[in-house]
């Protein structure tokens, strides 16, 4: 059977065109300080085309569907320390390439790979260096022109094509992303009856005790890493958007915001809850999360195939403008109404991010957010809050197999004019949706939204 890898390998030698030639490598191994390294973790491209995750890898891969691994060589005393190598003999039948040789022999063999080829694909500014090596290996095709041997004589960026393939994820992309979301909305149901429970028991909580939590769910059930760096912000440090697990208490009557999601077989899941430390919303609080959760039903509704990418922000936008207009927060004499609110983006000091961002291998994944292709119609117009002109263009028509975030919030700093009862009060709420043909399948919901169904988690 061939594999997906072999799959898209074959489908990738298509776009390359007549002469066409490939070159992916993988990601460095990088040092953290002294004799340790970051964990490793392989280019997304590179394990896309070939679910080989050691380091110090290339693939070329050329029109005629032709595959060429480089990996580490067999070598007995490196193995003892870091581990068994696959190694270039056992790769074409492990990995289904036509053939593979030791990464020292890139040097040697990448400038034959290029000799009578016409053009060359590799990432653009994805790694540092590489187009300064790929140079090299083209003036040494280059001094042998002479001997009649023709260089490539265009470089293309390969993004494009990897990207369109990513971003719609096949059958089973979208397992494995059901299964780390599943473990991912395990460990949040775990950190919130953590934080009940420890103050039930007139424990001191911290966010650290909370992110412990979501990394140990994550390793038990399987999940190499973490997709990004866990926010764990326990009252005010949820208004901060990137803020990061730390040691601030976690105390009753505060909300907690976590935002956390594991990597599974290469694969990230992103999911966001907020929710009271000690299990009960405050009347303020309830009023703002189910705003912020009528905004995420809304933008849920607005997921489907033919619908625009925008959609799901707009339609969450309308909600929350309402609800910013319902509680105060912005006042209709000032504001006028949900359109005004809308137009001038007078919501902008509570909701200052995108609703979605595309989900994959890579947290925000790649593809373009905008429809190739697509002709701009529509006039410049003047952005309200920057004066700057802007050309808006038509976004990218969602298909069945794309996934998002879907993840619309409300940040209330204090100010003149905001209703104290609101202030520092951050919620967001975030879950992974696959775009299918009827709407779209939310599958990180094995984390209660609803906030009555949190409090009966956390009372339990
Ligand atoms: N949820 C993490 C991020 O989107 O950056």
């Amino acid at each position: 059977m061939t594999s997906i890898y072999a799959q898209r390998r074959a489908a990738l030698a298509a776009q390359l065109g007549a002469g066409g030639v490939a070159i992916i490598p993988t990601a460095p191994e990088r040092a953290r300080n002294r004799d340790a390294d970051f964990p490793y973790r392989h280019d997304s491209y590179f394990y896309y085309l070939t679910g080989f995750t050691e380091p110090n890898a290339w693939l070329v891969i050329s029109a005629n569907g032709h595959s060429t691994l480089f990996c580490q060589p067999k070598d007995l005393e490196r193995e003892i320390w870091d581990g068994i190598r696959l190694g270039p003999a056992a790769a074409p039948a492990a990995l289904g390439v036509s053939q593979a040789h030791s990464v020292g022999e890139l040097n040697k063999e990448l400038p034959t790979l290029l000799e009578n080829q016409s053009t060359l694909w590799f990432p653009f500014a994805t790694h540092d260096n590489l187009s300064s090596q790929i140079d090299q290996w083209l003036s040494h095709v280059r001094a042998r022109v002479r001997m009649g041997v023709s260089c490539p004589s265009s470089q293309q960026d390969l993004c494009t094509l990897l990207d369109e393939m990513r971003l719609v994820k096949d059958a089973h992309e979208q397992d494995t992303m059901r299964r780390a979301a599943r473990i991912s909305a395990g460990a949040h149901v775990r950190a919130m009856q953590l934080s009940a429970r420890m103050l039930r028991q007139g424990q001191e909580v911290r966010e650290y005790h909370l992110e412990a939590e979501l990394l140990h769910e994550f390793r038990l059930h399987g999940a190499q890493f973490p997709a990004y760096t866990s926010i764990v912000a326990a009252g005010a440090n949820a208004c901060v958007l990137h803020y990061r697990a730390d040691t601030a208490p976690v105390r009753a009557g505060d909300l907690v915001l976590i935002d956390a999601g594991c990597e599974l077989d290469g694969y990230a899941s992103d999911i966001t809850r907020t929710f009271p430390a000690n299990g009960k919303f405050t009347g303020a609080q309830r009023t703002l999360y189910d705003i912020v959760l009528a905004a995420q039903y809304a933008a849920a509704d607005a997921t489907r195939v033919g619908a625009r990418f925008n959609d799901p922000h707009d339609a969450a936008l309308k909600v929350l403008s309402q609800g910013l207009l319902d509680t105060g927060l912005l006042s209709h004499d000032k504001h006028g109404s949900v359109d005004d609110v809308l137009e001038k983006k007078a919501y902008f000091p509570f909701y200052m991010h995108r609703t979605s961002h595309w989900l994959g291998m890579d947290v925000h994944d790649c593809g373009s957010y905008v429809e190739p292709g697509e002709a701009n119609t529509a006039p410049a117009k003047a952005d309200p809050l920057t004066g700057q002109m802007v050309q808006p263009r038509p976004s990218r028509v969602l298909r069945e197999g794309m996934v998002l975030t879907l993840e619309p919030g409300l940040y209330v700093r204090p100010g003149e004019g905001v209703p104290e009862a609101f202030w520092h009060i951050g919620i967001r709420i975030e879950d992974d949706a696959i775009v299918t043909a009827k709407g779209c399948e939310l599958i990180s919901r094995g984390v209660p939204v609803d906030a009555d169904e949190i409090e009966a988690l956390m009372r339990g």
